[in-house]
């Protein structure tokens, strides 16, 4: 208990004040049907109150089990396990499991991204949770709501509704496959001093190893990325599991994993060069420094 307080405590923190700039990509509207001078709105023009008393607790909601359906959105939808949402992790103090105020802030905000208040029901935080014969689309924790009328898409709804009409739906980031086979595939066998290469563990998986005294084929590329694409949360790194397994535990990465540490900092250069990719921005082949390596060599 104390040990998981700490970990909530320690990233409230760094997500409190790392590198929260409020910067263009998170409030792009959809430009295409924008009205010229109208500004959006911050945060979409949507309400925090009315969020914190109406549509959070919805997240929060006990469904009476542990699997699927049963369980909570933020038993699957924390930053701690890691799908994309980007709850935080639930403070526990005195008996209570809840969300601090900045805590909620943040949830909000990534809440906020999801939402598209110039068409409400084309908004992923609706889509997911609804029935696909409902119009919703496929979504691994399952259908929560059969139908459009259910109370609780009808609150998220009605929220997402009395947003500014002229703030869209937040562009969906593209993680560049280019520049995972140029700059960050080699990672997996280059380890720091004394660690195993993550080839060693992970080699089924998005870690294959390149062939003998050659470079991965495109395919082998390719087979790694998407088996990678499960532990990225596009334009979230603070919620992608590739950068937060291998972190250090008191530096806000989980609390344990098997195949050690790579970065004792969230700020390690190579870290926040991966998190700049996972953000969509860096693409094409040119590495940045932290992620040139020597070996395999690319012909
Ligand atoms: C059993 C685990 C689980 C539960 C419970 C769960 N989800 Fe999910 N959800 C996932 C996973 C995994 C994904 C990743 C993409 C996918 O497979 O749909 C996801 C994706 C999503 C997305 C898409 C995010 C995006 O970037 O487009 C939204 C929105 C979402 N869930 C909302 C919810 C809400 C709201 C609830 C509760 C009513 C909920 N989920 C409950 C596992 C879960
Ligand atoms: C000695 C074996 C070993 C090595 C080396 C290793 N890992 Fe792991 N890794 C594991 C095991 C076992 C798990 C699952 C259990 C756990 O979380 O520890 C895991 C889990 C993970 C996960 C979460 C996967 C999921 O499905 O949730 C990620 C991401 C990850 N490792 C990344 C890496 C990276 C990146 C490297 C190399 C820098 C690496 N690992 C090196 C054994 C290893």
């Amino acid at each position: 208990m104390t040990r998981f307080l700490l970990v909530s405590v320690i990233s409230a923190l760094i997500l409190g004040c790392g590198e929260q700039s409020p910067d263009s990509n998170s409030a792009v509207t959809s430009s295409a049907e924008g009205s010229g001078n109208a500004e959006p709105a911050p945060f979409k023009g949507l309400d925090f109150d009315y969020y914190l008393s109406a549509v959070e607790p919805i997240f929060l909601r006990h469904r009476g089990g542990f699997v699927g359906t049963d369980t909570s959105c933020v038993a699957c939808h924390s930053s701690q396990v890691n799908a994309p949402l980007g709850l935080q992790p639930l403070t526990v103090e005195n008996g209570q499991v809840f969300w601090t105020e900045e805590q909620s802030r943040q949830n909000f905000e990534n809440v906020v991204m999801l939402s598209n208040p110039a068409a409400p029901e084309s908004s992923r935080l609706l889509l997911a949770p609804l029935a696909t014969t409902a119009g919703g689309e496929r979504h691994s924790g399952g259908n929560f709501w059969n139908s459009t009328e259910h109370s609780e898409y009808r609150i998220i709804a009605d929220w997402i509704a009395s947003g500014d009409p002229n703030a869209g739906a937040d562009p969906v980031v593209e993680v560049d496959f280019e520049f995972f086979r140029a700059c960050v595939q080699p990672l997996f066998v280059n380890p720091i001093e004394n660690a195993m290469p993550c080839t060693e563990c992970h080699s089924g998986e998005f870690a294959l190893p390149p062939p003998a005294d050659a470079y991965w084929t495109v395919e082998q590329s390719r087979q790694a990325f998407e088996s990678l694409a499960y532990l990225l949360d596009p334009g979230r790194p603070e919620s992608s599991r590739f950068l937060h397994k291998p972190l250090h535990p008191d530096a806000g990465g989980d609390l344990m994993h098997n195949g050690g540490r790579r970065w004792y900092s969230a700020d390690d250069p190579e870290r926040a060069a991966l998190a700049s990719w996972v953000r969509g921005e860096a693409r094409g082949d040119q590495c940045p420094a932290p992620l040139q390596y020597d070996y395999p060599v690319r012909l």
